[in-house]
């Protein structure tokens, strides 16, 4: 298990605090609130960064859900025990049969190209120079067999480092061509993913007023169909679609549209001469939103999951304890309890509460995880305390890509390894079997 070079705790105080003697001080803010400052003012910065900014922040209706998920976290308390010897501390933990170094994943993010061409690429190595697992979306920058590649390289795994693959785990988003998903499913078992996330809750998107009202969606301007471009079904389904020869939807023609074009082409595999003369880059674009996803999406699909992969099974969305109880009676390996960071249904349970019903229902078993909200290493120990066996960073890996690239997500990924573990240290508890909901209000 590669360890991460970020040091933990004390160490990574020092680093910063060494650096400070010489006027140095961080590019990514360690603080929740200041790191989302910077990222926003990063990207308005940029040409396009309105649009980059609502769709990565941007939540679902009046933002209610994205509140809930802070004031579940904010409503527990930690009560931190004293005189407890608690000089070596473990973060370690065992998930899906594999040994982490801390009960934390890299939650999929789509259409992370709005930040940086190379996103996928720059969160992958990041994650993978940590021994973290990056869950791969569908909706990915890149194609997943060239974030895979990056990623072992940049961990020096994999078969040009003779060892297991860097962990990274794949997201699907259940197409509405059955075959596309067993193009999907084989890719990412040749890929060495540990494990497939079927995210449950965007059967269609939610509504969403910050891109909305900027009339902008990612996809439309070709950004975040990088698996579905290079992938063989998908390209026999924009043939069809080319050969049908079926009238598109008029555009009206605005020196925008003409951008628009552009930029599709531009994010087109292949030259950019030939994309703009070519039916390819807009035939891609509406094949995929015909298709990227299932509204009539049920338990029957999941079912057939088993004799379409060996992958482990991960169920992402749930929030209800009976849907949690029945994915473990169809026998799935984990449920991620999960709204979505609050852009699908707004007014939504805070994933946290959902977290502790789940728990609940599911008895101590089965492997739950976290998803929504995490902001700092105190939330990972109140998630860990509520039941879950691990969590996933979402927006703020983003934003230290937003500010500093490759090299901000690592910031921000050792910041939250550093202060998971300074927060188990100064409660009073070495390793996760002492943390339980008695560490809290
Ligand atoms: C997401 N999320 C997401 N989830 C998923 O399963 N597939 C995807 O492609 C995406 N894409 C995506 C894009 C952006 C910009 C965001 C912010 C989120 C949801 C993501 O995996 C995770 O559930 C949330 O980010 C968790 O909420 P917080 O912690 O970021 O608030």
């Amino acid at each position: 298990m590669p360890t991460p070079p970020g040091p933990f705790g004390r160490a990574r105080q020092n680093v910063l605090y060494r650096a400070g003697i010489s006027g140095i001080t961080p590019k990514v803010p360690t603080g929740p609130e200041r790191l989302e400052a910077a990222a926003r003012r990063a990207l308005l910065r940029r040409p396009g960064g309105r649009k980059a900014w609502a769709y990565i922040y941007g939540g679902a209706g009046a933002g209610r859900t994205m509140d809930a998920n802070r004031e579940a976290f904010d409503r527990r308390r930690i009560i931190p025990r004293m005189l407890r010897d608690t000089t070596d501390r473990d973060l370690t933990i065992e998930l899906l049969g594999r040994r982490l170094p801390a009960p934390v994943l890299v939650a999929p993010i789509g259409a992370a190209g709005l930040i940086t061409s190379g996103a996928d690429l720059d969160v992958g190595a990041a994650a993978a120079q940590r021994g973290l697992p990056y869950i791969l979306s569908s909706q990915g920058s890149s194609p997943m067999e060239a974030t895979a590649a990056e990623m072992d390289a940049a961990a020096g795994t994999g078969a040009a480092g003779g060892v297991g693959a860097a962990p990274r785990w794949f997201q699907l988003y259940w197409s509405s061509d059955e075959q596309l998903v067993d193009s999907f499913l084989s890719r990412a078992e040749e890929i060495d993913a540990d494990a497939v996330v079927v995210t449950l809750d965007t059967t269609q998107l939610g509504w969403r007023p910050w891109d909305l009202d900027l009339g902008s969606l990612p996809f439309t301007r070709g950004v975040g169909i990088a698996q579905y471009t290079s992938d063989p079904r998908f390209s026999e389904l924009v043939a069809e679609r080319i050969a049908a020869d079926e009238p598109e939807d008029p555009v009206k023609v605005t020196p925008q549209a003409v951008r628009t074009l552009l930029e599709m082409a531009r994010n087109h595999p292949g030259g950019l001469l030939d994309n703009l003369r070519a039916p390819e880059p807009r035939a891609a674009v509406q094949t995929f939103l015909d298709t990227f996803s299932n509204p009539a999406l049920s338990w029957d699909h999941i079912t057939t999951l088993r004799e379409r992969t060996r992958l482990p099974v991960v169920l992402k969305g749930v929030l209800h304890p009976d849907d949690a109880r029945r994915a473990v009676d169809l026998g799935v390996d984990a449920v991620m309890v999960s709204n979505h960071g609050g852009r699908q249904v707004d007014g939504s349970i805070g994933s946290l509460d959902a977290l502790v019903a789940v728990r609940e229902a599911v008895g101590p078993e089965p492997t739950v995880l976290l998803d929504s909200g995490i902001r700092s290493g105190a939330d990972v120990v109140k998630a860990m305390a509520c039941g879950a066996d691990a969590v996933t960073l979402g927006r703020p890996h983003l934003y230290g890509l937003a500010i500093d690239g490759r090299r901000g997500v690592g910031e921000v990924l050792d910041n939250l390894l550093a202060e998971i573990d300074l927060t188990m240290g100064l409660a009073g508890v070495r390793s996760w079997d002492e943390v339980d909901g008695g560490l809290l209000t």
